[in-house]
């Protein structure tokens, strides 16, 4: 579906990915790994258009959509659910969640979409209300999945959902993110949480100083001692 073919990308002077190809098929449960500063966030710009290419190609579903802006891409249904959350503290819930629901190919469905993450986050429900702003990490990063949901996505990213979450968050996210995947969503995660994403993913793939060093299916990679060792730090 999402195809990365010798991907090259930075900033300014410096090159952060080279040369990355990976391969995310249709429902796939794509974990992205690797340590601080491995170029993963760099990696999931890339794919929402937000940094440019600056070599290689970016596919989806057989076109070439190398150099399309943002905007393009999420009518594409490739939605990103940013790092740090970011919803708009200011607005409650339900305005925030039809905020995602603003593109062309998600405007009509929002009631629909809207239904469908109250029941994936009962407590979305429940607060639907109050002000974005007073949740609690764990919430706003439901409400974040779920502002991306709304935009009706073919492929959801997410860049470290778990960061700062307590551990019973953490459960219910990837809880969730299992629940969609089941329904027949394709999810592309970046984690630095090695044994949920491992035990999650269909396939992972670790970034290290921007290059991909392994690639498998999680339970290989988790199976693998040199892997283990020499990538996963376990
Ligand atoms: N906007 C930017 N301008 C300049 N350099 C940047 C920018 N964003 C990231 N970098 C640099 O690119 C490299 C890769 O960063 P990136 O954020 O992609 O890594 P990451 O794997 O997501 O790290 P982390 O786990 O800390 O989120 C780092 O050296 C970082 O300093
Ligand atoms: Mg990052």
């Amino acid at each position: 579906m999402l195809e990365v073919v010798g991907l090259n990308a930075g900033y300014g002077p410096v090159n952060v990915l080279e040369d990355v190809t990976i391969r995310v098929d249709e429902h796939a449960f794509f974990g992205l790994l690797g340590a601080n500063n491995a170029g993963k966030s760099t990696l999931i710009n890339a794919l929402s258009g937000t940094v440019a290419a600056r070599g290689g190609r970016i596919m989806f579903d057989g076109h070439d959509i190398t150099g399309l802006g943002p905007e393009k891409v999420v009518e594409l249904g490739i939605i990103q659910v940013p790092e740090g959350r970011l919803v708009f503290p200011q607005m409650s819930v339900i305005d925030n969640l039809m905020l995602g629901g603003y593109s062309k190919r998600a405007r009509g469905q929002r009631r629909q979409r809207l239904d469908e993450v109250f029941d994936l986050f009962p407590r979305l429900a429940e607060r639907r209300s109050q002000m974005a702003g007073t949740l609690s990490g764990g919430e706003q990063q439901m409400l974040a999945i779920g502002r991306g949901l709304a935009a009706n996505p073919r492929v959801l990213m997410l860049d470290e959902p778990s960061l700062g979450l307590s551990p019973l968050f953490v459960q219910n996210i990837f809880k969730a993110l299992s629940d969609l995947h089941k329904a027949g969503l394709t999810i592309l995660v970046v984690e630095q949480n090695l044994h949920l994403t491992l035990s999650h993913a269909t396939r992972c793939a670790v970034l290290e100083r921007g290059r991909v060093v392994v690639e498998g299916a999680g339970d290989e990679l988790r199976n693998d001692p040199n892997t283990r060792r020499a990538y996963l730090g376990l």
